[in-house]
C-alpha cells in the first residue's frame, strides 16, 4: 500500500438475503465490486440517491459488517474478516458519527459518560480524574465546555448532540472517522457550523474523514474527493473540482441538474432524475444505469463499463461506455452547464461555510460560550 493511502477497498461485494429453505428472500445486491482509495489526512465524500448502497459501504469500509467478496485494507492491515482483538483495535482507530444526534445518543447517560465511555474502553490506562479531564478538552474541541458533561442528551439542541456525538468519536483518538450522513437531520446554517467543525478538526488532529451524503450541496465545500455511487457501484471518482465541475458520467450529470433550490422555508423541491431507480435485487444487465440513461445505446446492456480514467494515472475515473461523446462530440471534456438552483445551493453552503460561524475553541483553551445550536 502507498504509504498516503490508509484505506483501500478492491472488488468489495455485499449481498444480503437469499436465505430461508422454503421461502428463499429475494438477493440484494447493496454494494456491487466497489474499489475506492482513501488518502490520509483527506476528506473523502461518498454521494448517491438514496438505496444507492452508500451506508452499506462505509459500514463494510469500518468492518461493521463483512464482505460477500473482495477486500478491504486499512492502515496496511486486511481487516475484510476481522474478530476478536483485532476488531477491538479497529473500533479504537476507526470511528462512527451517526445521522441522526437524537437517537444516537443513549437518553439516560450524562454527556460526561457518553464521551467517557470509549476512554474506558479504548484508554483503559487513565485514571478517573484524567478521564475526566480529556472529557472536558473534549467538550472544549468541540467547541462545548466543561459544564455540559453532567447534562443529559435531551437537554441540548440538534447541532449540540451532533457535537457530543463527534466528541464521543473523537474519544479513542481515531486515525479515520467515518459520517453517515452526519449532518442532514439538521438546519443549513448549524449543517455548516458542524461542516466547518469537522474540517477544523480533520486539519487540527489529522483526521482522515468518510463522509457519507446525499446533498450534494454540502459535499461540493468540504470534501477533497467524491466518489458516485449508483446502484451499488461506483461510477465516477475524482477530486471534488473535477467531479463538480467536470462531470463527466450522465448520472453525476443528472445528480448536479437535480439539486434543488434552497428555499428561505425551508423547504426545498427536488427536480427529480428520470425514473426510479432500479431494485437491487434485480439490477439491470450491462450498465446500471441504462434504464434512465438518456445516451444509452444496445451495447450498454450487455457488459457492465469499468470504473476508468482518459489516461493512465488520472485520478478521474468514469465507468461510462461513451463519456468522451457525451461530454462533447470532437472528444474533449468541458464543464457541464449546472442549473441555477445547484449554483445557489452551492452559493448558500459557501456562504455559510466561510461566514465563519463556528464558535470552536481548540483543546485546551478557556472554556467556551456553547454555540447556540
Ligand atoms: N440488512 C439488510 N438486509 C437487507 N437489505 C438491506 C440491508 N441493509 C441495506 N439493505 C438494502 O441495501 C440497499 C442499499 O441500502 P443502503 O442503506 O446502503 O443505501 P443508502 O445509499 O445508504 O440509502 P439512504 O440514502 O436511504 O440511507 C437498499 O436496497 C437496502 O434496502
Ligand atoms: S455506459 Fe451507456 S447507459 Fe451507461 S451511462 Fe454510459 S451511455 Fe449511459
Ligand atoms: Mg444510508
Amino acid at each position: 500500500m502507498s504509504g498516503d493511502v490508509i484505506l483501500r477497498a478492491t472488488g468489495v461485494t455485499k449481498r444480503f438475503g437469499g436465505d430461508g429453505f422454503l421461502t428463499r428472500s429475494p438477493v440484494v445486491q447493496a454494494v456491487d465490486d466497489v474499489s475506492l482509495e482513501v488518502r490520509r489526512g483527506e476528506t473523502f465524500a461518498i454521494v448517491g440517491e438514496s438505496g444507492c448502497g452508500k451506508s452499506t459501504l462505509a459500514r463494510l469500509l469500518m468492518r461493521l459488517l463483512e464482505p460477500t467478496a473482495g477486500q478491504v485494507i486499512f492502515d496496511g492491515e486486511d481487516i475484510s474478516h476481522a474478530a476478536g482483538p483485532e476488531l477491538t483495535r479497529l473500533r479504537r482507530d476507526m470511528q462512527f458519527i451517526f445521522q441522526d444526534p437524537f437517537s444516537s445518543l443513549n437518553p439516560r447517560m450524562t454527556v460526561g459518560k457518553l464521551i467517557g465511555e470509549p476512554l474506558e474502553v479504548h484508554r483503559p490506562e487513565l485514571s478517573t480524574g484524567e478521564r475526566r479531564a480529556k472529557v472536558g478538552d473534549l467538550l472544549r474541541t468541540v467547541g462545548l465546555s466543561d459544564e455540559h458533561a453532567n447534562r443529559y442528551p435531551h437537554e441540548f439542541s440538534g447541532g449540540q448532540r451532533q457535537r457530543i456525538g463527534i466528541a464521543r468519536a473523537l474519544a479513542s483518538g481515531p486515525k479515520l472517522v467515518i459520517g453517515d450522513e452526519p449532518v442532514s437531520a439538521l438546519d443549513v446554517s448549524i449543517q455548516a457550523q458542524v461542516i466547518n467543525l469537522l474540517g477544523d478538526l480533520s486539519r487540527d488532529l489529522g483526521l482522515t474523514l468518510v463522509i457519507i451524503a446525499h446533498d450534494l450541496g454540502v459535499i461540493r465545500h468540504m470534501s477533497d474527493r467524491v466518489a458516485v455511487m449508483y446502484l451499488g457501484r461506483i461510477v465516477e471518482t475524482g477530486t471534488a473540482a473535477e467531479v463538480f465541475d467536470r462531470p463527466r458520467h450522465p448520472y453525476t450529470q443528472a445528480l448536479l441538474a437535480s439539486i434543488p433550490a434552497p428555499r428561505p422555508e425551508g423547504e426545498e423541491r427536488a427536480a427529480h432524475l428520470l425514473g426510479e431507480m432500479p431494485s437491487p435485487t434485480a439490477p439491470p444487465p450491462g450498465c446500471r444505469f441504462h434504464t434512465r440513461c438518456p445516451f444509452a445505446r444496445p451495447e450498454c446492456r450487455t457488459a457492465i463499463p469499468e470504473l476508468a480514467s482518459a489516461d493512465p494515472g488520472e485520478d478521474h475515473r468514469v465507468a461510462c461506455y461513451y463519456w468522451r461523446d457525451i461530454a462533447s462530440p470532437d472528444g474533449a471534456a468541458r464543464a457541464v452547464p449546472r442549473s441555477e438552483p445547484a449554483e445557489a445551493r452551492f452559493a448558500l453552503y459557501r456562504a455559510a461555510i466561510e461566514g465563519g460561524q463556528v464558535v470552536h475553541k481548540p483543546a485546551g483553551s478557556a472554556p467556551a460560550a456553547p454555540p447556540a445550536t
